[in-house]
Parts: C-alpha cells; structure tokens; sequence
C-alpha cells in the first residue's frame, strides 16, 4: 500500500497541531440562510468534510458587514445570531481534530450592488474595459474613515469567531477583494500612508492583524490567505513584489500564511489546470515560502495526494489546499490514506462550480461528479 510519509507528518499552525498537511480551502457554495447563518444543509455539507479526513476545514468566506455582500445565500459573520448557528460546527471539528477555520471577508470592489452602497476601494477604477465589474455598481475610493470602520467591521467578526469557538480566523487577503486590492499596485495607486510601496499597501492588512490581536488578547491564531499574483504580469501583484510583506506578516505574528493566485479579471486561468498556471503558482508560492517565517500553504490544481505529497517533499509549501478535489469526494483524503484511491470521484476540473456561482438559475455550487450534490441535470453549460 502507498504511504504518504510527508502528508502524514503533523503540522504546528499556531496553537493549533494538525494531524496532517491537507486542508479543505475555502469554497463558498452559497448555501446560508436568508440571513447569512449557517443552514442545516450548510451544516451538514461541511459535517462530511470534516469526517472525510482533512486535518483543517477553512469554511468560505463570511461577509463582515451587511454593506458587503456577494451572493445571497452567502455566510456573514456579524451578528451574534451568526456566531451562535456557527458555534455547533466549529464544535463538530474541534471533537473530531480538524480544526474549522473562520475565512473573514470584505468584498470591496467585487461585491455586489445589492446594499445599494457604492463598492469600496482602495482607489477609483482605472480601466473596466475588459472587466465584468458591474456598470450598477459605482466604486469609491476609501477615505480614512472608511478604512476605519473597516477596521472595526473585521475585528466585530473576528471577536464574533472566537465567540463561537474558532480558534483560527483567516484574513481573505487574496483574489481582487478589498485587503488584496489594498496589497496589489493595480488596484491600489493611493499617495498616502495605504499607498505608494508594497509595505504601505499592506498598512490596512497588518493593521487589521494588530486590531483583532488586540481585541482577543491574542487568544484567536490569525491566519492570511495572501493573494501571491494577480495574474496580469507587471501590471499588477507578483511574488517578488511581496517579501517584505511576507516578512512583516511574520513579525506580526500570523500563524500562517495561504497563498491563491488570480483576481476576477483573471480568475478564468485557475480554472484548467495547465502545466504553465501550475508552475506559476507553484514557482510563486516557493519564493514566499523563502521569506516566510511561518508554515505556507496554497490551494490550486492539487488534484490527488500524490501530487499533495509530491510538492511537500520538494519543500513548495508545508500544507496543501484542496477545494474542488475535496468537493468532488469529501472522502479523498481517508480513501487516498487507506490506499483506495481508485474509489475517488475525481474532480473535472471543468469550472462549472465556479459558473454556477453567477447562474441565476442557481441558487447553489454543484458538483458534476460528487454523488451528494449533483448538478440537476437541466443545467448545462456546454
Ligand atoms: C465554487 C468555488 C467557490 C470558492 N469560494 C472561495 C471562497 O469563499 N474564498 C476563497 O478564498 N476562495 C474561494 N474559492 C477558491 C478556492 O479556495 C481555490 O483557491 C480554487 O478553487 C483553486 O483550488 P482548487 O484547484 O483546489 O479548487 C472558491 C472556488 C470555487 C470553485
């Protein structure tokens, strides 16, 4: 039977000891309550993640404040209601060692126009040409006072997570949304102390960092999702541009640091795994993983525990993500473990997951391989 010696190995990620190296990142699937609360049916979908062997489960991602939503059946964390439905979950893992991971996320300029709100940036849009950013969804360039209250929304949701148990947030720092469009030189060409150098792009990040340490006394491990490469060359975010940053977010005591490539004017590259997006990614995450002084993980492409095991051993990262992989059959990583992998519902890697999200036929993420939450058969997309 093949072992997996590097997968198998346990992993320190702050207080937390995970008794492998494989994660469930995060994938919002949009099946929250009306009010953004954890749904049974949300409940249940994460309850088979979870006894399907991952070491730690990142949920997707949780709207901070009402101004910033995307999907409707999206989760929110910020109100106590949210954090008492989010409390049986985080319970759940905890009795099983896996740790739930609480993903905090402010949407800035790809949220939606839902709230009626103008769309929050770092600065006014240059160039939508070419974008599917909404024409209904005018975007302003943040204020200082807009960057405070920011500030505050994160911490309220970080504090709300630890209520409900979580001994880890994750700060969505990647893939165009606001604390990524803060770090990226496409998206942010601000003169003041937000802008102008990679470290003063990432004053809002380290600053939430410090708000929500203060704010739980340190009693919450705060990880980064760190958006490595925006995918658009020189134009905008690249690895190199990142090693201060990724120093500072060390000395800022993070518990880790998960990187993900691409933002929404580029997020259709991470739909097919090519042999050129796996080395940009996997070439990008090395170079953070030099500078870093704190465990590295990523998600992209990593569709078997072969291919985990394979790039832990070459030292690319120190735990590996897997969305779709784990969508495609929760039980990857035990069937994989106890030499089945032959058993798998292997993902397609087709990109209709993500298409699902803008069908307004749809409500929901389906699968066109997993047994338990398969597409309807009427929905096609060829
Ligand atoms: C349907 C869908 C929903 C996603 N939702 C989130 C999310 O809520 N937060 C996030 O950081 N990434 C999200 N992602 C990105 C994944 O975490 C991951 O980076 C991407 O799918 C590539 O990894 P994979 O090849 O293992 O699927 C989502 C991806 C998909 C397909």
């Amino acid at each position: 039977m093949k072992s997996y010696p590097e997968t198998t190995t346990p992993l320190r990620l702050g207080r937390l000891v995970l008794k492998n190296r494989i994660y469930f990142a995060p994938m919002g699937i949009d099946m929250a309550d009306e009010t953004g609360g954890m749904s049974d049916e949300l409940e249940r979908f994460y309850r088979g993640i979870i006894d399907g062997g991952s070491a730690m489960v990142v949920l997707g991602n949780s709207s901070i404040d009402p101004s910033t939503r995307l999907h409707r059946r999206g989760l929110c964390l910020h109100d106590e209601s949210h954090a008492r439905r989010l409390a049986p979950l985080i319970a759940y893992g905890a009795a099983r060692n896996c740790p739930v991971v609480v993903q905090l996320q402010h949407y800035g300029a790809q949220g939606s126009s839902r709230s009626g709100q103008p769309l929050s940036a770092p600065s006014a849009p240059r160039n939508l040409r070419g974008s599917k950013l909404d024409s209904k969804s005018p975007t302003r360039r943040m204020g200082l006072d807009d960057i405070a209250a920011v500030r505050r929304q994160f911490t309220k949701a970080a504090v709300l997570a630890q209520r409900a148990g979580a001994r880890m947030i994750q700060l969505q720092a990647s893939n165009g949304y606001l604390l990524s469009s803060f770090l990226s030189p496409y998206t942010n060409r601000r003169r003041d102390a937000y802008g102008g150098s990679a470290l003063r792009r990432a004053r809002l990040l380290l600053e939430v960092i410090e708000d929500i340490q203060n704010a739980t006394a340190g009693a919450i491990d705060v990880s980064v999702r760190l958006g490595i490469d925006d995918c658009l060359g020189s134009a905008g975010q690249e690895p190199h541009l990142l090693g201060e940053v990724v120093r500072e977010l060390g000395r800022a005591g993070v518990a880790a640091i998960m990187c993900s490539m691409s933002i929404r004017e580029t997020f259709h590259q991470m739909i097919h795994p090519t042999p050129h997006m796996r080395r940009q990614l996997t070439e990008g995450v090395r170079r953070i993983r030099a500078e870093a002084t704190t465990p590295v993980g990523f998600a992209g492409f990593i569709a078997t525990l072969d291919q985990a095991e394979s790039l832990l051993a070459e030292r690319v990262a120190d735990l590996a993500g897997m969305s779709r992989a784990i969508f495609a059959d929760n039980d990857i990583v035990t069937k994989s473990l106890a030499g089945d992998p032959g058993r798998v519902h292997a993902c397609l890697y087709d990109g209709n997951c993500f298409r699902d999200k803008t069908n307004p036929a749809l409500d929901r993420v389906y699968c066109c391989v997993n047994p338990k939450y398969k597409r309807p058969e009427h929905i096609s997309y060829a």
